[in-house]
Order: C-alpha cells, then structure tokens, then sequence
C-alpha cells in the first residue's frame, strides 16, 4: 500500500516545548506515509530534542540557523521552503506563534514560513494560561484568518506543569491528516534535485588506514590564454567517490581538473587543469608514494593544441587549430603498477564514458592495465554529465561483468568501492 504521502516534502517545524520530543514520533508518521521530510529546529527546540535525532531519521541535514548553508551553498531553508509540498509547525509554542504573526524571521522555523508559497499548518502545544492569553487568541486569530495558515487545535488533558487543562498537542494522526487534506489535489512541487539533498546512510569504515587517489572532473588545453578545449564533465562522479571513500575511512586525495560542484573539506586536493599537469599529479600521487587506489573518473583530453598561442588569438580570417594527442595518464600508471608485485601494486579504476555500444570497453580494460572499468553510456537518459544518477556496469581484469541498474552516483560508489576494497583485501591479505 503506498502512503498518502508518498513523493510529497514536508517542512517540519519543531518549536521549544516540552511536547517537542513528540515531533520525533510525528516525524516517523509522516515519513510512514511515504514523505520526505526536513525538520527546522528554533533554538529553544534544540535543547529539548537534539538535531542529531531528527537528523538520522528523517536523512537530511536539519535547518538549525537561517544563515545555514546546503554542501551546494545554496540557502538550507529557502531551498525547504520553495520545495516543500507543506509545511506544518508542531509543537508550536507562544513565542512562535508571536514571531509568526508579526512576521518577525529571527529563527529559521518562521523563516521558512514567511518565504514558503506552499500550504502551512501549526499544531499549538504551551500552558493552558498561555493559551488563553489575549495576545496568544489575536495572533492565532491572524494567522488563520489573515495568512491563510490551518490550526490543528490543541486539547484538553494534563499539562507539562502538572495541571489539568486546554494546551497539550494535538494527537499526532490528527496532524497527519491535517497535513495529507493540506496537500490532496496540488501537484508535487519539487523532484529530488530542488531538494535539500538526503545524507548518505553511514558505512563501515572497511577503508581504514587506505589512501585512495580519485581524479575528477574535466582537463582543459589551452589554445592561447583565453580560450582552451575542454569538455562536459562537471566532477559529480569522481567527486561522490571521494565523499564515499572518505566516509568508508580512507585518507582521500582529489586531482581536480575543472569542476562544477564543490569538493569535500575533508580531502587533500590538488588542482591539475591540464593533461600534463594532471599527468604529474597523479603520478606523484600514486607511483611516487604510497596509494591503494586510484579512481580515474576524470575526463581526460584526448588531444591538445600542438601548440597553445602566448598572446590572445584575434578573429582573423578564420583559423585551423592543429592538435597533437595527449598523454594516457591510466595506461601509464597501469603499466608502472603492474610492474609490481601483487601485494604492492594499488588496484587501478579506470572509466569509459561511450556513447552508443559498450563493446570497446573490455578491450579499453585490457589496454590501459587497469583492475576495474566503469563503463556507461553517456547518451542514454539519467546518465553521464552533470546528473545526479547514472547506469553503470563494471568490468574486471578478471572477466567480470557486472550490470548496476539507474542510482545515484554516490550509490554507483559505494557499489565501486565494494570491488576496491574486496580487490584490496584479496592483495594485501
Ligand atoms: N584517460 C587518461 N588519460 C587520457 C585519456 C583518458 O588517463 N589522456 C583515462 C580516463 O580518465 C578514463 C579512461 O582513461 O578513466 C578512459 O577514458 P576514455 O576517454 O574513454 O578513453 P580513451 O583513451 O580516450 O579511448 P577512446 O578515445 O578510444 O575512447
């Protein structure tokens, strides 16, 4: 049965009250019914329920300050609010409910609701005095009548202080139904990419004490010093390897020709823009020291221009540029490794971006050393450059096929990596 939630993206905004602990719960709900949910913790909430609860169950980051950042930059909580299908705040406490009536987006749950298009519902949870108060009546009064916003009543029962009375949070399937009639007959606002991304599950830690080489992105050649040939590549892929090598223990280093995306703080990085310097780096890298891996999920230049111009090229009559090839950095670090004993020699991963047939790929492993060939079609839908998903099938030394269906690129390297570290354990014992 699917939920009556499924594909949807609620906001859940969790506000300072002792009833914040029953978010927990509601957030476990809301994700029974098929949601994605992010969770917006106020200051005061956060000392109640800590982000790492929310964080673990509902697999996204929790927006905790409004300057926060997403890994991409961009804004955490613009991102929930233009992306959510809904946004419901329970508990909602009298301070929040003041902020929100008033407009005032001091912390990141009534920022979000003031830059959100998308229905918004609050569940109140406070002292029964509270409740009653004059100015708590005016500013649910202003919130339902004048923005719109749908109130899921609290009830009577004992309170937090100890007395009997109106305040306590609504049952929470009250305030998932609430939250599936808010939603029932709009289309999804958001795909996955709109999204806050969800954080991977963690791993063991199977590439402890390893050091794995991983270059990324596109190289570029110069023509004269304004203009280069380059390629498509924007380093998501080689760039998903290093975070999932990081995450599995392994000291990471990232040859980074041009990219698009950012690189993870916790990698050494060098930068290499051209074949040649890419060349070097990874050779310095993974034969002159000591290396388990190298991932080369760059996109390499084949050719370069034999002779890049010193002074900017004017438009002229028109010109014709005479290329030269370019080194094969995987063929010789493949070669160069298998000049070593078994037990020395780090596994090599090379990757063929084909357009069309794979069948040059299994010679493309054979020619260039290398242990694994990640091979796929760039052409074919969901795959190739600047996606987050991508089909794959890796081939080995050994004759191995292995077809992977459509995931996301961080899945296609963990799927890699498995092969790495079983390749390792098989050489080094
Ligand atoms: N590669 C490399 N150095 C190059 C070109 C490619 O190290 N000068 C690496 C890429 O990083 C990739 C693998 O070799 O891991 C395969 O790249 P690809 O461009 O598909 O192979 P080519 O050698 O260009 O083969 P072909 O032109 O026949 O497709």
């Amino acid at each position: 049965m699917t939920g009556r939630l499924e594909g949807r993206l609620i906001g859940l905004g969790v506000c300072g009250s002792i009833a914040a602990y029953k978010a927990v719960e509601l957030l476990r709900l809301l994700r029974a019914e098929g949601a994605d949910v992010v969770v917006m913790l106020t200051p005061s909430a956060a000392t109640f329920v800590g982000p790492l609860t929310f964080g673990a169950l509902s697999r996204h980051a929790v927006e905790t300050d409004v300057l926060g950042l997403l890994p991409d930059q961009r804004i955490g909580h613009i991102v929930v609010a233009d992306a959510a299908d809904a946004i419901v705040v329970a508990p909602a406490t009298a301070r929040w409910l003041g902020a929100m009536a008033n407009g005032i987006a001091s912390d990141v749950v009534t920022a979000t609701c003031l830059a959100t298009s998308a229905p918004v519902l609050f569940a109140p949870a406070m002292d029964g005095d509270m409740w009653t108060h004059r100015a708590t009546r005016d500013n649910v009064t202003r919130l339902q009548e004048a923005f719109g916003y749908r109130m899921i009543a609290p009830e009577t029962g004992s309170l937090a202080s100890g007395q009997e009375g109106i305040g306590r949070l609504a049952e929470l399937p009250l305030i998932v139904d609430a939250v599936v009639e808010a939603v029932a007959g709009s289309p999804i606002r958001a795909g996955a990419s709109a999204r806050p991304p969800l954080v991977a599950p963690s791993h063991d830690p199977d590439l402890e004490g390893r050091h794995v080489v991983v270059s990324a992105g596109g190289t570029a050649e110069a023509i004269d010093p304004v203009r280069f040939i380059g390629n498509r590549s924007t380093g998501r892929m080689g760039v998903a390897i290093a975070e999932a090598a990081l995450a599995r223990g392994a000291g990471v280093t990232i040859v980074a020709g041009r990219v698009e995306v950012p690189l993870p703080a916790a990698a050494t990085v060098v930068r290499a823009e051209s074949t040649a310097a890419m060349r070097a780096a990874v050779l310095d890298a993974v034969i002159e020291h000591p290396a388990d891996a190298l991932v080369m999920a760059a996109a390499v230049a084949d050719f370069r221009p034999a002779a890049a111009a010193v002074t900017k090229l004017t438009r002229g009559e028109g010109m014709t540029l005479e290329l030269e090839p370019t080194e094969d950095i995987l063929a010789e670090v493949g070669a160069r490794a298998r000049a070593r004993d078994l037990a020395a020699r780090p596994v090599i991963v090379g990757f063929a971006a084909e357009t069309g047939s794979l069948e040059r790929a299994p010679d493309k492993l054979r020619r260039k050393g290398a242990d694994l060939l990640v091979a796929n079609d760039v052409s074919e839908p969901g795959s190739g450059f600047g996606t987050d998903t991508n089909r794959v099938v890796i081939l080995g030394a050994d004759g191995s096929r292995d077809e992977l269906p459509l995931l996301t690129k961080r899945e296609v390297a963990d799927r890699l990596l498995d092969r790495v570290v079983a390749l390792l354990d098989e050489r080094r014992g």
